[in-house]
């Protein structure tokens, strides 16, 4: 089943959010391939490293923006990240020694959803309570 954006998932940080939902919709895509008879293993390269690329970038932004805010998660979030990326780059690892599957495009689906919906519910969506301030005025 396809990953849905849910309420809980918002951090309210339109740019985090709109970019968590890009990882959705790039993760959905990754099902809807793994549900296909005959895979164009182009799609799935190109997919994966689309997906590796634009997670990268992402984590990159928001980790700043914890930073930045001095969110209490900051470390947290990032050592949650390194494991991620370990994580993907595994099973970028598998799919280049063994080839296509649907039960590894299958289980891979299913990991990067549990992941994300724990990690967003659980860390990222922490930067609700605290929003970027308003740049206040330079003093003269
Ligand atoms: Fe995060």
């Amino acid at each position: 089943m396809a990953i849905e954006w849910k309420n809980q998932f918002a951090t309210h940080d339109s740019h985090i959010d709109e970019q968590h939902q890009q990882i959705f919709r790039f993760a959905n895509k990754l099902e809807a391939l793994a549900q296909q008879e005959d895979v164009d293993t182009r799609e799935v390269d190109h997919l994966l490293s689309f997906l590796e690329t634009y997670i990268a970038n992402h984590f990159r932004y928001e980790e700043a923006c914890m930073l930045k805010r001095r969110c209490p998660v900051a470390q947290k979030n990032r050592s949650e990240h390194l494991e991620f990326k370990a994580f993907f780059a595994r099973n970028v690892q598998d799919y280049r020694h063994h080839g296509y599957s649907k039960a590894w495009a299958l289980q891979l689906f299913s990991k990067i959803e549990h992941w994300l919906s724990h990690h967003i519910c659980h860390v990222d969506a922490e930067l609700r309570h605290h929003p970027e301030k308003a740049s206040t005025p330079s003093p003269r």
